[in-house]
């Protein structure tokens, strides 16, 4: 739920002020994953700029934004920010509030004393907490902070001060870890290692990018198994990692920056290697290296160093003022990058690269199984009538929540879809790894490369929508929808009665970008219908058939930015409940295209009406029924039905937008939501 950043230059000089901007610079991009308030560790005052010894460590923490946090760093008197630091480590956070209020003292860094001996920003949840704070409290330790995150630091010191005292920082992080159950990604700084960083992950995610001067020596990063306590008895916190990045021996300079994704990294370099669970990535003498404590059968024994593909101006603003507006406009090319390399027009090919060595195992499965949190979870309702109309197999939509809840029968000639844009979110992971267990064929459907839902699953499809920024997810829903219908035309390549529906859905896939850019077109009359029911306390969405995923979506995209209350009903349950609701100040929304429910909504609609109802239809051009019975009308252009919900879907999210600035709300950080769900 928080955001890790961490810089360390080594041999590269740079001013404390410099230093903070790197630090405040990565928090900002990955504000998104939780803003209620911020901190950052850097070194006290030094004698000269290339003495690392005997340093101090300095903490400074904010409650808010990273905003806040900023306008912080440059009130404290006692840090000079022209003073040069040659080699520095420094940490920052913003956080997402799991335990404890956000205040100054719950946020991050959490420090082991005092005299911040050992500091540590943490991403995830300590499950065993309690557990090892009363046993710290034993030995005299005194908490300062409610949250888990303490125990971390407080351990380490605790383990430091009871060692060996030339124990590496890397063997140290690696026996306090042994001791922590739950999620983290951890980042380590400390007195008694000047210059030197430790991190490690376990279930959260972590990156480390690295700019060098000269060429990288090695593209990939060979793991040390339990090398490093052999290397420790001969060298004085200085282990000689021959196999690493740069060498202690040449001393170039080179620059580490730790992230909990590449939003914060690609400024600096695209050079980044991400971290598996249980690795320890230490850097000491300017020299980076990765090592576990056992190899487990089949791993992998290197780390590749990768180059990202993203541009950096994916991820600023540009000319929009949210994020979230600015992917809500990227759709039509958003559409196109999913399906780019994928679709063959000319030979009416669908090829998901991903996928294909899976085809036949999939093709004789059981069933398969679509799971997913919020928008991803809508994605798999959206598509689920056209899948089981191209794979002629029975689909299952879940919660994730739900699914584990319920701990659902799953059988190993089960298929396993986890839709996520961030590939993070703690329930559909875990519901991963509950499917794994049953020997279900695995599939991920994400947006972050590298994420643990990716590198988790045996096999996917990653929907290249690019960065997310936006807490409310936009341009991933429509693309995981598309990434879906592909792999149903994937899937019914052979089926010679279903080619005549396939041809079609392949042509509205060809003319989708153009007429999403049609829909988009009409955001004036959104903006103009909104300034009509901005100061509404209630918002209904209703429709049936391939629009009720569009009805689920639309009211959670009005809910989370506008904090309007808004339900999506499905049309066919109106007689059964939600009609109680409806009279003449209830503004309702509803979609009414022609596909094969067009009569049963035109019902659902009259029912509206006979009650006062004024109705704004989302409807096809050119429906003069529907412009005759509507109080506003939005026409949409037509495509065929399995397709029309991602035209259907626009309106809502835009009407959310202008929704949520109308009532003065800031769209692209709504109140008690992260983009990253990592806690269950
Ligand atoms: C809504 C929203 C959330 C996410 C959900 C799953 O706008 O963003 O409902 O869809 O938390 O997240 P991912 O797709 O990252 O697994």
């Amino acid at each position: 739920m928080c955001g890790i950043f961490a810089y360390l230059n080594y041999r590269v000089p740079h001013t404390r002020k410099e230093i903070f901007e790197t630090l405040v610079k990565g928090l900002q991009r990955l504000e998104y994953r939780g803003y209620d308030s911020a901190g950052i560790a850097v070194d006290g005052p030094r004698k000269t700029a290339t003495d690392i010894n005997n340093n101090s460590i300095c903490l400074i923490k904010k409650k808010g934004k990273v905003k806040a946090l900023d306008e912080e760093l440059y009130k404290k008197d006692s840090l000079d920010l022209d003073e040069e630091l040659n080699t520095h480590f420094g940490l920052a956070h913003t956080r997402w509030a799991t335990h404890g209020e956000p205040s100054a003292v719950n946020s991050h860094p959490h420090r082991s004393d005092k005299e911040n001996e050992f500091v540590v920003i943490h991403n995830g949840i300590i499950t065993n907490y309690k557990e090892l704070k009363a046993y710290l409290i034993t030995k005299g330790y005194e908490f300062e902070s409610e949250t888990d995150t303490e125990v971390i630091p407080k351990l380490t010191k605790y383990v430091y001060d009871n060692k060996e005292k030339d124990i590496t920082f890397s063997t140290l992080v690696e026996k306090v870890i042994q001791q922590l159950e739950g999620a983290f990604a951890l980042v380590f700084k400390s007195r008694h290692y000047p210059g030197e960083a430790v991190s490690t992950r376990r279930g959260s995610p972590l990156l480390i990018g690295v700019r060098s001067e000269h060429e990288l020596s090695t593209e990939n990063i060979p793991i040390q198994y339990n090398t490093a306590r052999v290397q420790e008895k001969n060298s004085h916190n200085r282990p000689d990692c021959s196999n690493g990045i740069n060498s202690v021996g040449n001393g170039s300079a080179v620059e580490y920056y730790f992230a909990s994704d590449a939003s914060a990294i690609i400024e600096h370099t695209n050079k980044v290697l991400y971290l598996e669970d249980n690795d320890i990535a230490a850097v000491s003498g300017g020299k980076l290296s990765i090592h576990r404590i056992n190899r487990q059968a089949g791993e992998d024994p290197v780390r590749a160093i990768q180059t990202l593909q993203m541009e950096l101006q994916q991820i600023m603003k540009g000319n929009f003022d949210a994020f979230m507006q600015k992917e809500i406009f990227e759709q039509p090319e958003s559409v196109v990058n999913t399906m780019r390399g994928r679709i063959c027009f000319d030979t009416k090919t669908v090829l998901l690269g991903g996928l294909k060595d899976h085809l036949k195992e999939i093709k004789r499965c059981r069933r398969l199984i679509v799971i997913g949190c919020g928008t991803s979870f809508h994605a798999a309702v959206a598509t689920r009538q056209v899948l089981e109309e191209l794979t002629e197999l029975s689909v299952m939509v879940e919660l994730a929540s739900d699914f584990l809840d319920r701990n659902t029968p799953v059988f190993r000639d089960d298929v396993c879809f986890f839709i996520s844009q961030s590939g993070e979110t703690a329930d559909t992971l875990m519901a991963l790894r509950y499917c794994k267990n049953q020997g279900a064929l695995t599939v991920g459907i994400t947006n972050t490369v590298g994420s643990s839902i990716c590198r988790e699953t045996d096999c996917g499809v990653h929907i290249n929508a690019g960065p997310e920024i936006g807490v409310a997810s936009t341009k991933a829903y429509t693309s995981q929808f598309v990434a879906l219908v592909m792999f149903g035309l994937m899937m019914s390549e052979d089926r010679l009665s279903l080619q005549q529906r396939r041809l079609e859905i392949l042509n509205g896939l060809k003319d989708l970008p153009e007429l999403i850019k049609k829909v988009l077109a009409q955001d004036k009359k959104i903006k103009t219908i909104a300034e009509e029911l901005y100061q509404q306390k209630s918002l209904l969405v209703m429709g049936r058939g391939f629009h009720y995923a569009t009805c689920l979506e639309g009211a959670l995209k009005i809910k989370e930015i506008t904090y309007m209350h808004s339900e999506g009903i499905l049309a066919g349950e109106l007689k059964h409940g939600p009609l109680a609701l409806i009279d003449k100040d209830m503004p309702v929304i509803m979609i009414i295209m022609r596909d094969a429910c067009y009569t049963k909504c035109q019902n659902a609609l009259q029912q509206v009406t006979a009650r006062s109802g004024r109705p704004i239809i989302i409807c096809c051009q050119d429906d003069t029924d529907m412009c005759k019975n509507a109080y506003q009308t939005i026409e949409l252009p037509h495509t065929v039905d399995c397709l029309q919900g991602i035209l259907s879907v626009i309106p809502l999210q835009l009407m959310s937008f202008h929704l949520a600035v109308l009532r003065g709300y800031d769209v692209d950080f709504p109140r008690n939501l992260a983009k990253s769900v990592t806690v269950e």
